[in-house]
């Protein structure tokens, strides 16, 4: 066997919404044939992954009876189980459907609000249900364009109210989940509140259980805010905050695009997967190593696959070298 090769002992995961990804851009439809939840599993532990991750509405479409998310949930319970995969993390849809237009916890409509938080409480029934133990917001829509809609300081403190109402239900209900909050600049709106993983941090501290809430910091966002991915991470590892990592590579100033992980600025992928590793000293990460990388809209269908398993041995062949640089002082 390749050395390089992904093993279930690695803790690789892949969202629902990444290798399931037909192709479709802003600008383009759909380039190739969408898979059903239960074979992407399957294809997924084929090429060496060990979880899946999932927002509630790539498993059960909006709207669906009860009795249709049962039988989902169900089938979807079974691949797991038949091809070894987890589903470390879970998060929820609050940006597709039309009603979040102005965001979702930060929206000015109540009725939204109150929507929104209805729709993540089912979503982390969901996530427990399937056994995630990592539930991440990332409020794609909880920002502005014309930005004089509200005094940005209320969206902040509607964010706090959403998230210490979450944490209380998560506490009554004796889950053992905890939340990870991921930070984006903007895209898909001018400007997101929260802009990045420094911002979240500072919030966190603010939250009445703030215990049990860490960030979800992505190379993609950071780097699009023109940053170190690799200080935010070691901000948030030095406050016990990373509890979970999206890896991907990104261009600085552009849109957010997702590519495959270490195909972009190799020196900073370097460094950040030492300090993961701890090859240099202090504590090690050993959460979910979870990649939010998009195929390429000229891959076909099987280059997903190929892609996939490019990730993951990008990240073990920089493992190898993190450990050859701090093994060799000189
Ligand atoms: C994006 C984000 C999302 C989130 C996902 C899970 O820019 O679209 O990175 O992919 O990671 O919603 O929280
Ligand atoms: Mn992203
Ligand atoms: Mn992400």
């Amino acid at each position: 066997m390749d050395p390089f090769d992904p093993t279930p002992e690695d803790r690789f995961s892949f969202g629902l919404w990444t290798v399931g990804n037909p192709g479709r851009d802003p600008f383009g439809e759909p380039v190739r044939p969408p898979l059903e939840p239960t074979e992407l599993v399957r294809r997924l532990a084929q090429c060496g992954a060990w979880g899946v991750n999932l927002h509630d509405n790539d498993l059960v479409p909006f709207g669906a009876s009860a009795a249709e998310r049962d039988r989902i949930v169900g089938e979807f319970k079974a691949a797991l189980e038949d091809s070894g995969m987890v589903v470390p993390m879970a998060t929820t849809n609050l940006f597709s459907h039309p009603c979040f237009k102005d965001g979702a916890f930060t929206a000015d409509d109540p009725r939204v609000r109150a929507f929104a938080l209805r729709k993540t409480m089912d979503g982390i029934d969901l996530g427990v249900e399937l056994g995630a133990r990592v539930y991440v917001f990332w409020g794609g829509r909880e920002g502005t364009e014309a930005d004089a809609c509200r005094d940005p300081r209320v969206a902040v403190s509607r964010m706090r109210d959403a998230l210490d109402f979450l944490c209380g239900y998560v506490e009554d209900n004796g889950y053992d989940l905890v939340f990870a909050l991921e930070a984006k600049p903007n895209e898909p709106r001018g400007d997101i509140y929260f802009p990045t993983t420094g911002h979240m941090l500072h919030f966190i501290s603010t939250l009445q259980h703030h215990e049990r809430v860490g960030v979800n910091p992505e190379v993609a966002h950071e780097t699009m805010a023109g940053l170190s991915m690799t200080h935010g991470v070691a901000q948030a590892m030095e406050a016990g905050k990373l509890f979970h990592i999206d890896l991907n590579g990104q261009k600085v100033g552009r849109y957010d695009q997702d590519l495959r992980f270490g195909s972009e600025d190799v020196k900073q992928a370097l460094l950040l997967v030492r300090l993961l590793e701890g090859t240099a000293g202090g504590p090690r990460y050993d959460g979910p190593l979870h990649f939010d990388a998009h195929a390429y809209r000229t891959e076909d269908a099987e280059g997903v696959w190929d892609f996939a398993r490019g990730c993951m041995r990008t990240y073990k062949i920089l493992k190898a070298r993190a450990q050859a640089f701090d093994a060799d002082p000189e």
